[in-house]
């Protein structure tokens, strides 16, 4: 294969974060969606705040946080809902594709990783309770430097622990922002879009642009 290892974004890209606010859509009612988008936005507006400040709290502790947020800005959604929004993030689905793209990599003698801001536990536990944690060589959190995407040292959590150049590297995620930082660093980028965004960071383009996880194996 021409890249040794292959590094996964998790949430977003293996991990369907919208699944959290779906499971208890009933409760919540129209504004569902607009729920869990600000949840989303709020989760990653406060990584990259924080990592500018060099103020480091994980990534569990923002996204209650960031639902504490939402719940207060949707005042429709049931706030008691809390703890069982939070209890369903660590155990979200993944996206159907993604075992069946995992295994057929690792098969062909890819190393597989996630890179995420997720801390330890919930990464942890969203891929045993997805049922992909075993495909996996390594499961790598930006908690051990306290730092979020897009410090460079992030990507270089990968380099580091495959002991590879950056070349050697397929990055994927859905998130656009982060395809810019892996690509900055020199990783061959995949943005999955599942969600049919505009592009942004035209100075710092993906490889490859793929609307799932599908596609992954024809590209090299
Ligand atoms: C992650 C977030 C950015 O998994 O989706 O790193």
């Amino acid at each position: 294969m021409a890249h040794a290892v292959y590094a996964f974004d998790a949430y977003g890209t293996l991990f369907d974060v919208h699944a959290a606010v779906r499971r208890y859509s009933g409760g919540i009612g129209a504004d569902a969606q607009l729920l869990s988008d600000i949840w989303r936005q709020k989760q990653l507006e406060y990584s990259w705040v924080r990592a500018l400040m060099g103020r480091y709290e994980d990534f569990w502790t923002l996204t209650e946080q960031a639902l504490d947020f939402a719940l207060r800005k949707v005042p429709s959604a049931d706030p008691a809902l809390r703890d069982q929004l939070l209890e369903a993030y660590r155990g979200l689905d993944c996206y159907p594709e993604i075992p069946k793209v995992l295994t057929a990599l690792r098969d062909k003698g890819a190393r597989l990783a996630i890179l995420s801001n997720g801390s330890p536990a919930m990464l942890e536990s969203a891929a045993r309770s997805a049922g992909i944690a075993d495909l996996f060589e390594e499961i790598i959190s930006v908690d051990e430097i306290r730092t979020y995407k897009t410090d460079e040292a992030v990507y270089e959590l990968i380099t580091t622990r495959f002991r590879v150049y950056p070349e050697a590297v397929s990055f994927q995620s859905s998130n656009r922002w982060d395809v810019a930082g892996a690509s900055a660093f020199g990783f061959r980028t995949v943005w999955v879009n599942r969600s049919e965004q505009p592009d942004e960071y035209q100075d710092l383009p993906p490889a490859a642009v793929l609307t799932s996880l599908d596609g992954l194996l024809a590209l090299d």
